[in-house]
């Protein structure tokens, strides 16, 4: 076969689909309704919003897909950084910032953070110099910039590089926790199933270096009302962190330190 694996994987769908509408007794009406749902999420989507991805994350696909992907990390006892869903929020091409600067360019009312911390090696703890830290988070008003024509462009958004001890500190805002968008397919599955849209506050990373395997994660802030409840099933435990509060900085009112433990190819 051309394709072994997506003939095995398909014949197994194909089987839990049939499964699923048996058990059920899904009618063509339902069977129809759930294809124009399918179909409005796909029209409704484009680079700045992926309302199919929402779709599938509300049911933890993405979250479970995260998982099975780095198993044999998530099992080791002293494991690299964990990783997280990447979210339908991402966008590439983030401003380059120097270490110490902001990447807040609108809110300057919101919490400000000193984010720091060092990139090692996993399994020498040796720092990784010039590793890429591309950072993303929703302002106090919940929104993500590339949702919200308030806010300029690329705020809340930036890539920082780190110094030679593997080092790097950046300004923030203290995130806030945030629903997903409830006006497509997506929120309107989670109203008719009474379910809420939120997210915990949370702020989203890609960490990569050359030769060692990029970790796409978010970290989670402690006393979020919806830790333990996250509507796209991604907080895990090393993940969730404490602002403390900062003292003699005009910049910032919390400190947030977090070291990023990468694992080489
Ligand atoms: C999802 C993830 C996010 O990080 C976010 O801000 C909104 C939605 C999601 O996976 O559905
Ligand atoms: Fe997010």
């Amino acid at each position: 076969k051309a394709h072994p694996r997506l003939a095995r994987v398909m014949a197994s769908l194909t089987r839990h689909l049939h499964d699923f509408c048996r058990e059920n007794e899904i009618t063509i009406d339902e069977y129809m309704a759930g294809i124009d749902m399918i179909n409005r999420a796909g029209q409704m989507s484009n680079e700045k919003r992926n309302e199919g991805l929402l779709l599938a994350d509300i049911f933890g696909m993405e979250s479970l897909a995260d998982e099975i992907t780095h198993k044999l990390a998530s099992e080791a006892k002293d494991a690299p950084t964990a990783t997280a869903i990447l979210g339908p929020f991402w966008r590439k091409d983030a401003p380059i910032y120097k270490t110490g600067e902001s990447i807040v360019k609108g809110f300057p009312e919101g919490d400000h953070v000193m984010m720091h911390g060092k990139v090692t090696d996993f399994d020498t703890g040796k720092p990784i110099e010039n590793a890429e830290i591309d950072i993303w988070h929703t302002g106090p008003n919940g929104l993500y910039e590339s949702q919200d024509p308030d806010q300029p462009d690329m705020n809340l958004r930036g890539r920082f590089y780190t110094g030679p001890e593997g080092e790097y500190n950046f300004y923030c805002l203290r995130p806030t926790k945030y629903p997903i968008p409830y006006d497509g397919p997506a929120g309107e599955l989670l109203q008719l199933l009474d379910r809420h849209a939120w997210r915990p506050a949370h702020i989203h990373f890609i960490v990569s270096a050359p030769d060692y395997k990029p970790v796409v994660t978010q970290i989670f802030d402690r006393r979020d009302e919806y830790i333990t409840n996250d509507v796209a099933f991604a907080v895990k435990e090393s993940l969730i962190v404490d602002f403390e509060p900062r003292e003699g900085d005009s910049k910032a009112q919390f400190e947030l330190k977090y070291d990023f433990k990468l694992a080489s190819y």
